[in-house]
């Protein structure tokens, strides 16, 4: 049975829940590799909305979920998020934390909030979760591991050590409130007896899952263009974010993947600051918004929107190596009577590539060039498989498949779970691609 990765093919919220909820139900064991609470996913189940920060949405489907060592946690949120679910009648009990994934501290968050304002208006936008610290910690060896969780006399020695460099930061470098030591130990302790349970030696079991031949989900968190090394840097999260990340997160080897589906909105949203060359200017903007429901399940914030970028795409495709393709949202588009698809940039030379460019500045300056295709303007929700939809949307989907040399094999035509139509074979046929 394949290894599937599930990869976020722009600058995240593509929708990568619902495919990952969906793929769940054929899959026995789901990862997440990388990211932490700055991640969040929206899935509706009948008439209930769920949403999610650290656990894999596999949670929902009852399976046995991962958080891998390339995460970055925050256990308050994370007890949080347990009880939620488990308040509305889910069991937490087959969720494994890799011991040696990163804490999220309070200074992390401090540090990140503080650091946003000094930046003004050459801020990075972020989650404001603590990320980007809890990250540079890590690299630093400076960081706190969830093993530490497990030895109250090393955590509160461990807090104590970091807190007599981070409050000097935090007072003398940011101006901000110091963190107080035997509050947070207390706290920590507390969040520590909630997590202890869950930790594990997730590389170990997943080695074990995919000996014994089961179907394993590795659900990457963000998206493509918002990876460390490949992403528009520096208005980047702080982790790996294409299909690569799945092996080191996890701790299993590169031969072990089968296959790396990419999830694409059928248009694109960007949250933060950074360049965008297909944003749109003018009305439609506030329209694919509204319509598509675009603001942050983080943050709430509203999320820039914009056509459809396949030089971004071609070169998600190309990072991860995708051997499918899901679009998700295409419903979204029903109501536009032309859609621009961005099929090469043009640079400041003049010179118009089809290849995302390697140089920062080249892509700031990127001018899109659109091919228009013609519209369906009805809706689609309605559709039960592929050749339901009307020629127009048939021909967007087909445009998309060309351009990326990669067959689409998910649609996605509304918001609940069921509104997902899949080429021949079905959605588990997604998962052998
Ligand atoms: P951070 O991950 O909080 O450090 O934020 C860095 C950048 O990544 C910002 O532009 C965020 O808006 C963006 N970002 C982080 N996580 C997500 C996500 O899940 N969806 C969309 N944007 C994200």
């Amino acid at each position: 049975m394949p290894a599937t990765v599930i990869v976020g093919a722009q600058w995240g919220d593509e929708g990568k829940g619902k495919i990952v909820d969906l793929l769940a139900q054929h899959s026995d064991v789901v990862c997440r590799y990388n990211g932490g609470p700055n991640a969040g996913h929206t899935i509706l189940v009948g008439d209930e909305t769920y949403k999610l920060r650290h656990l894999p949405a596999g949670i929902l489907s009852g399976k046995d979920c991962v958080i891998g060592a390339g995460c970055v946690v925050d256990p308050g949120s994370l007890c949080e998020e347990l009880d939620g679910l488990e308040a509305r009648g889910f069991s937490t009990e087959r969720l494994h934390l890799s011991g040696n994934a990163h804490v999220v501290m309070p200074w992390h968050l401090a540090i990140d909030q503080a650091s946003e304002r000094r930046l003004g208006k050459l801020r990075i936008g972020t989650t404001r979760r603590g990320i980007g610290p809890t990250y540079a910690d890590k690299s630093y060896r400076l960081g706190i591991r969830v093993q530490d969780l497990l030895d109250p006399k090393i955590l509160r020695q461990k807090i104590e050590v970091a807190l007599a460099e981070k409050n000097l930061w935090l007072e003398r470098v940011y101006g901000a409130d110091p963190v107080e030591l035997e509050e947070l130990a207390a706290r920590s302790e507390e969040h520590a007896q909630r997590l202890r349970p869950y930790i594990a030696d997730t590389s170990l079991l997943v080695d074990r899952a995919l000996r014994d031949g089961k179907q394993v989900l590795f659900e990457g968190a963000h998206g493509t263009l918002l990876d460390i090394d490949h992403g528009t840097y520096p208005f980047v999260t702080s982790s790996p974010t294409v299909a690569g990340g799945a092996t080191t997160g996890i701790g299993i080897g590169p031969t072990r993947i089968d296959s790396v589906l990419g999830v694409a909105k059928a248009y694109l949203t960007r949250v933060g600051e950074g360049p965008f060359p297909t944003e749109i200017e003018g009305p439609d903007q506030e329209r694919v918004r509204e319509l598509g429901g675009e603001y942050g399940t983080v943050t709430g914030r509203e999320r820039r929107c914009g056509w459809l970028d396949l030089v971004g795409l071609r070169y998600a495709a190309r990072l991860s190596g995708f051997t499918a393709l899901a679009l998700t949202k295409l419903d979204v588009l029903s109501a536009f009577a032309e859609l621009p698809v961005c099929v090469r940039y043009r640079l400041p030379s003049g010179e118009e590539t089809a290849d995302f460019p390697a140089h920062q500045s080249d892509f700031h300056a990127a001018e899109p060039v659109y091919e228009v295709l013609p519209g369906w303007e009805e809706p689609i929700g309605e559709a039960e498989e592929l050749s339901d939809l009307p020629d127009a949307a048939r021909r967007y989907v087909a445009f998309v498949e060309e351009h990326l040399e990669v067959p689409v094999t998910l649609v996605g035509t509304g918001a609940e779970r069921e509104r997902v139509l899949s080429s021949s074979g079905g959605v588990a046929a997604s998962l052998a691609h």
